[in-house]
């Protein structure tokens, strides 16, 4: 689940987001989970309570989730409660380092509900995300 302004990988600040566009970063997320034997099932969107939304959906229809709510990790609260109610294995990922950026990106209200946060590795990230979440998977079958 890619959240606000994502889409617009390609065109934001390439010292931080790499160069890779948003439609090549979901084929490689893609090609890393089939290679896992992992099923991927998109989404993408800039309104908050649509991805609130999603998640409340999720429930039946998926056993794990890989995340990037962009902005929203800092502040949003409602996404939070709604990843809670999700109960599902959560991963979070960012493309930069949020550590090494400003003061506001070094908060997460979703960390502590997910199994790792991954973040300054680009897009490499999203595969180590997709690796540690099939293992939280494997050790829960
Ligand atoms: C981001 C980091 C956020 O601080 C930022 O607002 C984003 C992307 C990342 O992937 O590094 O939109 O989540």
């Amino acid at each position: 689940m890619h959240g606000v302004n994502l889409d617009q990988l390609g065109r934001r600040d390439s010292a931080h987001y790499g160069g890779m566009d948003f439609d090549r970063l979901q084929e490689a997320i893609g090609e890393w989970s089939s290679e896992m034997g992992l099923v991927p099932s998109f989404f993408q969107t800039n309104f908050e309570g649509e991805f609130v939304e999603h998640l409340h959906r999720l429930d039946g229809i998926a056993d794990g989730i890989l995340l990037n709510p962009g902005a929203w990790t800092h502040y949003s609260w409602a996404i939070r409660d709604a990843l809670e109610i999700a109960a599902l294995p959560a991963v979070e990922v960012h493309l930069s380092d949020l550590d090494s950026r400003e003061e506001f990106r070094r908060v997460s209200v979703i960390s502590d509900l997910c199994v790792a946060t991954i973040k300054g590795q680009g897009p490499e990230g999203y595969r180590e995300g997709l690796t540690v979440l099939r293992g939280e998977l494997a050790a829960a079958s």
